[in-house]
């Protein structure tokens, strides 16, 4: 795991001001022993074995990085690759931290794991790892997202988790986090809450973080081997941010490589349909952490937006405040007109059809592509594929 100052947090969970646990005493000890079993067993060789095995027999890591020449010829300007993660067992980048976090519940004893899911990924993705490793798994996920993203309920399903569907709220993420989080307080001791991105009280934005950044180390020796040096601009989607925090990680001392994080403007970052937090956002807490937040006067979560059910949080992982913080990582917001386009763009120009959470870093790597020369490049990362989106935008574009 690479170790730099950047990559903390400290021992209380801290990324600057961001991140620790703010939640009852209870359950600072049980994260307590997660973080130390977690210790314990990431250094031993059995468990490493275990995982790279996985990552490459199952998952199908390393997953390559594709050189879009037609996207690239269209957008006009810097070179765009792609770090192909929608090629991955289950469509996603949400499989490295799933399969990771099973290992490490079933290694703790832990008789059932849960979480919340938006785009329906990450639930795909953990069922899938506790079908393999025969652990039972919970999911829960908003009514509006069942709706949206049926065929990774049904997936879900097949893969013989229980699906809970969440009716409470805007029926959608938050929701979803709040609904599955009472479930796992119900017996913290047994169950394991296996969190699906780089958020939620610490020890998890960092073993999220660090099963993810299996992508930013395959990505910077795949990318040296071929262009003989580093991308001049890394480009990632950030809901909670780790497919963002996946691939940061390895270059974060590359002071040469710029890094952008693309968050999700909605219908506009002048409405309140949208869920830029890290552009608009305030500090403040959320399920059990400190991190920019879309809040009311009295710290209350605001309903957040976005075409992509897996960008709509209104808070955001605490690594990537404290990189806006001290301006290591810039982030950008596009809306969900421009997400569309760049996804029609990617279908029709390179036959792949984008997560339309991917589809807005696509969308922002096109946009300032053509500001810059040939000879500089940009590595998007392609965090899922859109089969999960594909009848909803043919629905919505009247295909
Ligand atoms: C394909 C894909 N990309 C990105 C995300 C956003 O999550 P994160 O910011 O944690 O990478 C999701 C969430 O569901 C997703 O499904």
């Amino acid at each position: 795991m690479t170790e730099t100052r950047l990559a903390m947090p400290d021992e209380q969970g801290y990324f600057g001001e961001y991140g620790g646990q703010i939640i009852p005493p209870p359950l600072i000890a049980i994260m307590n022993e997660i973080d130390a079993a977690y210790k314990e067993v990431i250094q031993t060789e059995a468990f490493q074995k275990e995982l790279q095995e996985l990552y490459t027999d199952y998952v199908g890591r390393p997953s390559p990085i594709y050189f879009a020449r037609r996207l690239t010829e269209h957008a006009g300007g810097a070179r765009i690759f792609l770090k192909r993660e929608d090629l991955n067992h289950t469509g996603a980048h949400k499989i490295n931290h799933c399969i990771g976090e099973a290992l490490l519940a079933k290694h703790m004893g832990k008789t059932k794991v849960l979480a919340e899911t938006g785009a329906g990924q990450h639930g795909v993705a953990l069922a899938t790892a506790c079908a393999l490793l025969g652990i039972e798994c919970e999911i829960h996920m908003g009514e509006i997202d069942i709706e949206k993203e049926h065929p990774n309920v049904t997936k879900m399903k097949i893969l013989g988790c229980k699906l809970v569907a969440v009716s409470r709220g805007t029926k959608t993420l938050k929701d979803a986090v709040d609904s599955a989080f009472e479930e796992y307080l119900k017996d913290p001791v047994n169950y394991f809450y296996a969190i699906g991105s780089v958020v939620g009280p610490h020890p998890f934005p960092k073993i999220v973080r660090d099963f993810q950044s299996i992508v930013g180390r395959e990505a910077r020796e795949q990318f040296l081997a071929k262009e003989n040096k580093l991308p001049d601009v890394l480009m990632a989607c950030v809901g909670g941010g780790s497919n963002a925090m996946g691939l940061f990680t390895a270059f974060i001392d590359d002071e040469s490589v710029k890094m952008i994080g693309v968050e999700p403007a909605g219908k506009g970052l002048d409405t309140d349909q949208h869920a830029a937090t890290l552009t608009l956002g305030t500090k403040g807490a959320i399920h059990g952490f400190e991190c920019y937040n879309l809040q009311d006067k009295e710290g209350n979560p605001l309903p957040v937006y976005s075409i992509a059910s897996g960008l709509d949080y209104p808070g955001v992982g605490p690594q990537h405040c404290y990189l806006k913080d001290i301006k290591r990582v810039e982030y950008e917001a596009i809306d969900d007109k421009e997400c569309l386009d760049a996804f029609m763009q990617l279908s029709r120009l390179e036959g792949i059809i984008p997560a339309l959470e991917s589809a807005h870093a696509i969308a922002h790597a096109m946009k300032i592509a053509k500001d810059m020369s040939p000879d500089k490049t940009i590595l998007v990362n392609l965090s899922g594929r859109g089969d999960k989106d594909a009848d909803f935008v043919a629905d919505y574009l009247s295909l």
